[in-house]
């Protein structure tokens, strides 16, 4: 392995931030782009996403319920640190982009608002990261709140998750009196110098010994009782520190602090990129691929059609594995069989694209995609091995699928298959003689109005989404199955994924749990039966 790869290697960080809409993610974003030297002055979130909306008008749904669909990978630099933030769209209802990313991903940041603690959509989100077994990392929001006292939170990370968490600071006062942190490894207090303006530059913080005699200059005396009490009492009944079981996942580091006024940020990000691992290789083929191999390998994780629309093109997201990229290389293209040219690679920063030169393991780069790529495809300087990283997640809504007008059907299904490829929906076919009406399945609500934008705006589809009452999709393994047979029981439906393979849909738990008391020949999974369990996680929900 080259010296240079070596130092690459190790000086990557490669994240995804996972959240319940409103904690702060985009808040956090901005100031940890701050904080890397992205953007010299870090706008007001609401400035921030008056720009993003100039930028991204594709989706007018987008501007109409105020979120963002679609997502981007940011790369910026802090101190020796190359650090890649993979965003996960973060609205109510997601799509399996959302779980995808974290295929993608080293390490994931859980940050959650410390006055509504532990909430659905993190939960979701922490289920992936943990069957993944990556480290997740804690950062509790909005101290500059009153909310819940920190002991309470970790205990609700406990209760709610499963997962421990270790304090790494801790919050000296809250609400208005939120004053600093004190981190637990140097025995330091961190003050901050509150300041104007939303937290546009970063904060001033004076850093005290808590064993100083200065320290009574910066902390009132019963500050300071209440600050020595926590520490006690931590030290006492806490968990010892491990680094193996923050990177196995088992212990989440903890840190406190407030994304607006950026008080604790640098504390977090010092730390988070010192105990974060360098990018890990992934499973394959042809056995584990380390990042230090040699030749280029990566696998594509997410498409996505016309994030721009001075770019109107798609994009296929790949995650280096191994090796160098260098720009204009060419790369075998395992599923097609077929050696391609790399063209157009870009990276995001921010909302702009630039173009890029080369790229190490745990960068993400964007390949311009004339329809070659489909999510999970493999791409390799050499050999021929497939990576088994990014799983298909069991969709959760389902609606029927017709053309308002019969002589657009061509283009509706022309972009219904499109879109599958890219991985927004998942297309079913139903037995029944005469129902040719496709059913789709998705996994957030929201896709199914993404869907109907963007059938009418690329393929001039008007498209009528009828819902349908399942909420579980299973594909069924047995020696032999009747699918005919099997179908239509009120609360169950059979039908056939792209590849010809049986599913059923249940209306709910109960459903499925009396077919399967019924047929114990019957195995119902929660993923096609061709993709190897290893590749993956069943359903989330
Ligand atoms: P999201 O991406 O996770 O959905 O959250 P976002 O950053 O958009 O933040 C949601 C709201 O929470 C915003 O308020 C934001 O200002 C606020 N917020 C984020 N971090 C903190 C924090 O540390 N302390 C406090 N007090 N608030 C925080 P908003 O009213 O929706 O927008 P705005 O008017 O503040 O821009």
């Amino acid at each position: 392995m080259s010296t240079e790869q070596d130092k690459e290697i190790a000086r990557r960080r490669t994240f995804a931030i996972i959240s319940h809409p409103d904690a702060g993610k985009t808040t956090l974003t901005e100031k940890l782009l701050l904080y890397g030297g992205a953007i010299h002055l870090a706008g007001s979130v609401k400035a921030r996403r008056a720009k993003r909306y100039a930028t991204s008008d594709w989706m007018a749904i987008e501007k109409e319920r105020g979120i963002s669909v679609t997502s981007s990978v940011l790369q910026f630099f802090y101190r020796d640190h190359a650090v890649n933030l993979l965003d996960t769209p973060g609205h109510q209802d997601f799509s399996e982009d959302t779980y995808r990313t974290l295929a993608a991903a080293d390490a994931a940041v859980m940050l959650i608002d410390a006055a509504k603690g532990v909430e659905p959509q993190t939960i979701k989100l922490f289920k992936v990261c943990r069957l993944r077994g990556i480290p997740i990392f804690t950062f509790a929001n909005k101290l500059d709140r009153y909310g819940r006292s920190p002991l309470e939170l970790m205990d609700e990370l406990e209760k709610v998750l499963g997962i421990r968490a270790y304090p790494m600071n801790w919050p000296i006062g809250s609400g208005p009196e939120f004053r600093g942190v004190y981190d637990r490894r140097t025995r330091n207090v961190h003050v901050f110098e509150a300041q104007g303006r939303h937290g546009a530059s970063e904060v001033d913080e004076k850093i005290v010994p808590l064993e100083s005699e200065a320290i009574k200059e910066v902390l009132s005396e019963s500050e300071l009782e209440a600050l020595n009490q926590d520490i006690e009492l931590l030290d006492i009944g806490g968990d010892e520190f491990s680094l193996d079981k923050v990177l196995s996942g088992q212990l989440s580091p903890m840190f406190f602090g407030s994304a607006m006024t950026n008080f604790g940020v640098r504390p977090f990000l010092d730390a988070f990129l010192e105990l974060a691992p360098p990018p890990s290789g992934r499973p394959s083929s042809d056995g584990f691929v380390e990042p230090a191999k040699e030749t280029f390998s990566g696998f594509v994780f997410k498409i996505q059609a016309n994030m721009d629309p001075a770019h109107r093109d798609r994009i296929a997201f790949l995650r280096v594995v191994s090796g160098h990229y260098v720009k204009g290389m060419n790369a075998f293209h395992t599923r097609l069989g077929k050696e391609i040219r790399l063209a157009k690679p870009t990276q995001f920063m921010a909302s702009e694209r630039t173009s890029i030169e080369d790229a190490w393991p745990g960068d993400v780069i964007g390949l311009f995609d004339p329809g070659v790529f489909r999510i999970g495809d493999t791409l390799l300087e050499k050999g021929k091995y497939d990576f088994e990283c990014v799983p298909r997640f069991s969709p959760e809504h389902f609606a029927i699928i017709r053309t308002k007008d019969p002589l657009r059907r061509k283009q509706m299904e022309k972009g219904l298959e499109q879109l599958a490829e890219e991985g927004t929906i998942q297309i079913f076919q139903q037995l029944q003689m005469g129902m040719k009406d496709p059913i789709v399945g998705v996994v957030g609500q929201l896709q199914f109005e993404v869907l109907q934008y963007r059938m009418q705006h690329e393929y001039g589809a008007d498209i009528i989404v009828d819902k349908l009452g399942y909420s579980i999709a299973r594909w069924v393994v047995a020696e032999k199955f009747d699918a005919k047979a099997f179908d239509w029981e009120g609360n169950r439906q059979t039908v056939t994924d792209r590849d010809g393979l049986p599913l059923v849909l249940f209306r709910d738990e109960w459903a499925l749990q009396h077919a399967q008391d019924k047929h114990p020949e019957y195995t119902f999974q929660a993923h096609a039966p061709q993709l190897k369990a290893s590749s993956v996680i069943a359903s989330v929900g």
